[in-house]
């Protein structure tokens, strides 16, 4: 059975640890589904204030839902559409302190203040997006977008070569 450990220090230390738990969780697995949910699970109990975290997966057209933790969400995501259409179509990751003030939100949970989406490439192609969701106005700063960043990596790296 895999404990979730406590995160302690400030929260570079946090991701760290995070992203240690996250390393050890996906270790010998490279099933995409498989570790995209219990990624999604691990992140979404271990940091407070997240209301949906999960995946969307491209399908050669558009994002399609993946794995996730949260209320249902939208299934289909044209690339030109929403945060996470921004994060897959521009490779960077899209960090909106106030979802209503950008254009093309996609309230999928009426809950939801703040998102954080970081684009998934694999040698150069696009997986898919990570996509955290916050009923938090400015959830997200410049240290949560590193530290998932790396927890991406490390599920990108999960996949193999
Ligand atoms: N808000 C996202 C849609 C996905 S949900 O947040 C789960 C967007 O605008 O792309």
């Amino acid at each position: 059975m895999f404990t979730t450990q406590s995160l302690s220090g400030d929260k570079p230390q946090q991701y760290a640890g995070l992203a240690a738990q996250a390393r050890a969780l996906l270790a010998g697995e490279r099933d995409r589904i498989a570790n995209a949910a219990n990624l999604s699970a691990l992140v979404y109990h271990a940091l407070p204030d997240l209301n949906w975290v999960g995946f969307y997966f491209f399908d050669g057209t558009e994002l399609v839902v993946g794995p996730f933790q949260g209320q249902p969400a939208c299934v289909r995501i044209p690339l030109d559409r929403g945060v996470c259409g921004a994060a897959a179509s521009s490779g960077e990751t899209q960090r909106v302190e106030d979802v209503e003030a950008f254009p093309g939100h996609i309230a999928c949970d009426a809950a939801s203040r703040s998102e954080l989406v970081v684009p998934l490439f694999r040698d150069g192609a696009l997986v898919g997006v990570f996509d955290l969701d916050s009923p938090v106005p400015g959830r997200f700063d410049v240290d949560d977008q590193r530290g998932l960043e790396e927890i991406a990596r490390v599920y990108l790296e999960s996949l193999g070569t």
